[in-house]
């Protein structure tokens, strides 16, 4: 057993930003599931959105966040949060991050910053690294916790469960409230399962990209945290709200990548295979309309036209332009044979985020006591039905700082007599060959029948058949040892039903659920939370 005053899950902008911050009141581990830099945040290309300039207000981004979100939004997270943008992007460059600044000057000040613009944005708000924001703030952010005394970092470790009530030996006195002390850890390596017990458990788990076929995340992104949590008995929170970014490189025999949306806000135009432009007849932002809307015009005429992809074109943008802003998606394009320069780049939508997720306040308390959650695993009510481009990162950055800086993180913890991990000893590997393709079976259920377009009898054909293969993986999961493989489908099949279940429950389409049966937005009775 390993005792930590602060278990912080996962290594991306949330749980590093965490860390650092409460290195200076305790001792910290990071458990990560695979390197450090292994983390959606990394993949971060268009920027972080913030206030800098002059001429734009905090009242535009407010309005914009809201409106992007479908009014779902809850505006005093929304007004707090970009408040305090600003300053928690110059902590960022004063740990060393090099964003682009304009005209390449040295003075790393925030008025000297470059800025460009995203979907849905009404002016240029985004501080941008080149296409490699989340890489460059990672770089900045992995160096600053490798060199302090104070954080031990555990790589290759997964967190298996989160310890609660259930896994103590006998309650001394009765608990009221669901109280977290830790978690289970496995080291990938060894398959060994460890208890990591601390005061406070900071959840940072990312995303669950990884539940659709079709995705732009990384394979870390099996949304460990959402089951975890769900499974510890924490609040879930508009889990029907995933979002699916426009434009993912698409390759019939190769994971997609992702275009930023930062090239249409550069320029770039969205064109059908025959050259015609159609983004003006959906929004009047044609090309830079809230993601939801280009998503679902995309989907549209890909049905409609029976075609496979779509194009985004940036041959009129000048080359050298190009190549300086976006020298990573040119490099990449090029490596599947497309010169941006030139050609247009087949596109289509592919599962990106997840606005909902385990409910928390401003400052990342959840539900459950001494468990903490910031990033992408938490909904905070920035988002609301859809999220504005760009403020994800701002948001695992403001809440991860406010959480670390709670009054709360003070507070002493009288541990519990803690059972150890009840392993079991045998693995029936050919049961696990059959169980296995479950995965596989689970992502093509998302991307068909729970995607961008729903109807209710698929939904709730999709639950249907989910909930079976769950049955099928947690039984395998309950008589045989648990390895990365297990867990990480176990988890999947949990999410998925967590989407399924917030789905059918929302009635109406509002951002990124757009559901047959119920086209329109019903304020009436929907102008509220999903909550599981
Ligand atoms: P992550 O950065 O994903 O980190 C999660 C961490 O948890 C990882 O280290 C992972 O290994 C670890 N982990 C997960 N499960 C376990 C487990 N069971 N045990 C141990 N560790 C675990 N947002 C923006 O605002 N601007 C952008 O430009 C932008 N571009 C994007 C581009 C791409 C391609 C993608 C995929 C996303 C983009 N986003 C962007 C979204 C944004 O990157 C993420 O929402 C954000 O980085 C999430 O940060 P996080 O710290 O919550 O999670
Ligand atoms: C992008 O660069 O298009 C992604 C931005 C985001 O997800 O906010």
């Amino acid at each position: 057993m390993k005792t930590y005053d602060y278990l912080v899950i996962g290594s991306g902008l949330a749980g590093l930003v965490f860390a650092l911050e409460a290195s200076s009141q305790g001792k910290v581990a990071i458990v990560t599931k695979k390197k450090m830099h292994n983390c959606n945040t990394d993949y971060a290309q268009g920027g972080i959105a913030a206030v800098v300039d002059q001429q734009d207000s905090f009242d535009n981004h407010v309005r914009d966040t809201f409106i992007a979100g479908g009014e779902l939004g809850k505006v005093e997270v929304i007004e707090q949060i970009v408040k305090e943008a600003p300053d928690r992007l110059q902590y960022l460059i004063d740990l060393g991050t090099r964003f682009t600044m304009e005209n390449d000057q040295l003075d790393r000040r925030l008025e000297n910053l470059s800025l460009t613009r995203e979907g849905g944005h009404s002016r240029k708000r985004v501080a941008y690294a080149a296409d490699s924001t989340g890489h460059e703030i990672m770089t900045a952010l992995i160096a600053a916790c490798r060199k302090n005394d104070n954080i031990d970092i555990f790589e290759n470790h997964l967190a298996v469960d989160l310890i609660t009530q259930h896994h103590i030996s006998q309650a001394r006195h009765f608990i009221p409230r669901i109280t977290c002390w830790g978690a289970y850890i496995m080291n990938t390596e060894t398959a060994e399962i460890e208890i990591y017990r601390s005061r406070k458990t900071m959840l940072a788990t990312g995303g669950g990209g990884q539940v659709y076929s079709y995705n732009t995340n990384p394979d870390i992104a099996t949304g460990d945290g959402y089951a975890m949590a769900y499974l510890a008995g924490a609040r879930m929170v508009n889990m029907e709200f995933v979002q699916f970014h426009p434009t993912a490189f698409y390759d019939s025999e190769n994971k997609p990548f992702l275009v930023s949306e930062a090239v249409r806000g550069e320029g770039a135009i969205l064109r059908l295979q025959n050259g015609a432009t159609f983004m003006e007849k959906y929004h009047e932002l044609e090309c830079l309309a809230p993601r939801d809307i280009v998503s679902r015009a995309i989907d549209f005429e890909l049905k409609k036209s029976g075609d496979k992809f779509l194009y985004l074109d940036a041959t009129h943008i000048p080359k050298e332009k190009l190549m300086t802003h976006f020298p990573y998606i040119y490099k990449k394009c090029l490596s599947r044979g497309v010169d941006i320069t030139s050609e247009p780049i087949p596109i289509v939508p592919a599962a990106h985020y997840f606005c909902g997720g385990i409910a928390t306040t401003i400052d990342g308390l959840t539900a459950i006591r001494n468990l903490f959650a910031a990033g992408e695993v938490s909904c905070t009510g920035l988002h609301g039905a859809n999220r504005l481009a760009s403020n994800s990162l701002l948001e695992a950055l403001v809440i991860a700082w406010r959480a670390a800086h709670h009054p709360s993180m003070m507070e002493e913890v009288e541990f519990p007599e803690i059972l150890p991990w009840q392993a079991s000893n045998t693995f029936n590997e050919n049961e696990w060959v059959i169980i296995s393709h479950n995965r596989q079976i689970l992502n093509t259920i998302m991307q068909g029948y729970v995607g961008i377009t729903r109807s209710r009898r698929l939904l709730k054909y999709a639950y249907s058949r989910v909930s079976n293969i769950y049955e099928e993986i947690n039984n395998f999961y309950q008589h045989n040892s648990v390895n990365k493989e297990v867990i990480e489908t176990r988890n999947i099949a949990i999410v998925a039903l967590l989407i399924i279940r917030s789905a059918l429950m929302r009635k109406e389409s509002r951002g990124a659920h757009y559901v047959n049966d119920y086209p329109q937005r019903d304020d009436i009775k929907y102008l509220k939370d999903t909550i599981i």
